[in-house]
């Protein structure tokens, strides 16, 4: 075989062989190089004569014309390959079930929290809010509720290692009722004003937990009586649990802040849930002592207070018997209140 042929035949397997494009560049420099075999060839053509210039010539260069042929092709073929390699690594697999978002719910005591909210608002009241962690004053104090009094006892309470501008430690709140004070405290009347929140007691059973919600409800004004209490509060029962078919009790009881004061009772006169009073509501009318620690003249302002439980009413209204099953973070328990 004639020594041209020979070195393209080399060349074509020495390509063939490289498997890396770098390995590949090297084969190149072999051949093709500055000092590669087809370049030397060319450098020793100046020593013949014109005619074999010619024809050698001519035969070098078709040579060389095949070897960059070969070298193209092996070059094209090393990226096409890595092409593919790299497309198969980073590969997705479209038929992977995808991770997705569920739809979320509102918790069912939130969604009391705003029915409440919207069934006072459309009657007028206000919505305000308060701080969980309180003062012995505006928890107790403000509330006719002094130092030592035994009715302190119905609400024992976590207490936070920080003292008040009173030396007394901070604590959290038992009820919603210091909104009251803080709110007609800064707010000039007649004030209508429900307080949604969250308390806290040393208490846990079945309708007891140590943190649970309540729904302050304040109205003051010149006149306003028990009475009233009993049109608005039963009133918002009736719209809360959508039906005129319930009977509403207010039964004697006590509270320092309140005189007279009473629970609130209800019973449903229809359906499965008839025949039971369950209690609601502790309320009555705003004792003279409070009306003063608002900073008003109780000769001229009289009006009335409640603080329900969220719990209470979301379990009345949904049939739960367990107010711990609000807690547990149990989806297949809540999931049936989001649908
Ligand atoms: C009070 O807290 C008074 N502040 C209510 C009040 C306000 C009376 C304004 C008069 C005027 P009581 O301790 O009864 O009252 O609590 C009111 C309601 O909160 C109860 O009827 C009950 O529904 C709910 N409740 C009380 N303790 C818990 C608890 N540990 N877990 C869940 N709900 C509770
Ligand atoms: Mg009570």
């Amino acid at each position: 075989m004639d020594s041209l042929e020979q070195l393209i035949d080399e060349a074509r397997r020495a390509f063939a062989a490289a498997t890396q494009p770098a390995a590949l560049e090297n084969e190149k420099a072999r051949f093709l190089g500055k000092s590669g075999s087809l370049t030397e060839r060319l450098k020793r053509l100046g020593s013949l004569d014109p005619e074999q210039r010619r024809t050698e010539g001519a035969r070098i260069n078709a040579a060389k014309a095949a070897i960059e042929g070969m070298l193209a092709e092996q070059r094209n073929r090393l990226a096409q390959e890595a092409m593919q390699t790299r497309l198969s690594a980073e590969a997705v697999d479209v038929s992977l079930p995808g991770r997705r978002r569920e739809p979320g719910g509102i918790h069912p005591v939130l969604r009391t929290w705003m029915r409440v909210e919207e069934i006072f608002s459309s009657i007028g009241f206000d919505v305000a809010d308060g701080p969980e962690i309180e003062t012995d004053w505006f928890n107790f104090t403000a509330l006719n509720n002094p130092d030592n009094h035994p009715a302190r006892s119905m609400q024992d309470t976590f207490y936070v290692d920080v003292q008040d501008a009173d030396g007394k430690p901070l604590l959290l709140r038992t009820h919603t009722s210091p909104i009251q004070v803080r709110y007609a405290r800064r707010t000039p009347p007649p004030l209508r004003v429900i307080a949604p929140g969250r308390t806290y007691r040393v208490d846990s059973d079945a309708t007891h937990s140590p943190m649970f919600h309540q729904v302050e409800g304040l109205w003051i004004d010149e006149d306003v009586s028990f009475a009233d209490l009993k049109g608005v509060y039963t009133d918002f029962l009736r719209r809360f649990f959508e039906t005129d078919d319930l009977a509403v009790r207010f039964r004697p009881s006590y509270f320092p802040f309140t005189e007279p004061s009473a629970e609130i009772d209800m019973m449903f006169t229809t359906g499965a849930r008839k025949g039971r009073w369950l209690e609601i509501s502790g309320a009555g009318q705003v004792h003279p002592k409070v009306v003063q620690n608002f900073g008003l003249d109780p000769e001229r302002y009289i009006g009335f207070a409640f603080g329900s439980g969220l719990e209470r009413l979301t379990m009345l209204r949904y049939g739960v018997d367990d107010l711990r099953l609000f807690f547990e973070g149990d989806l297949r328990f809540l999931e049936t209140f989001s649908r």
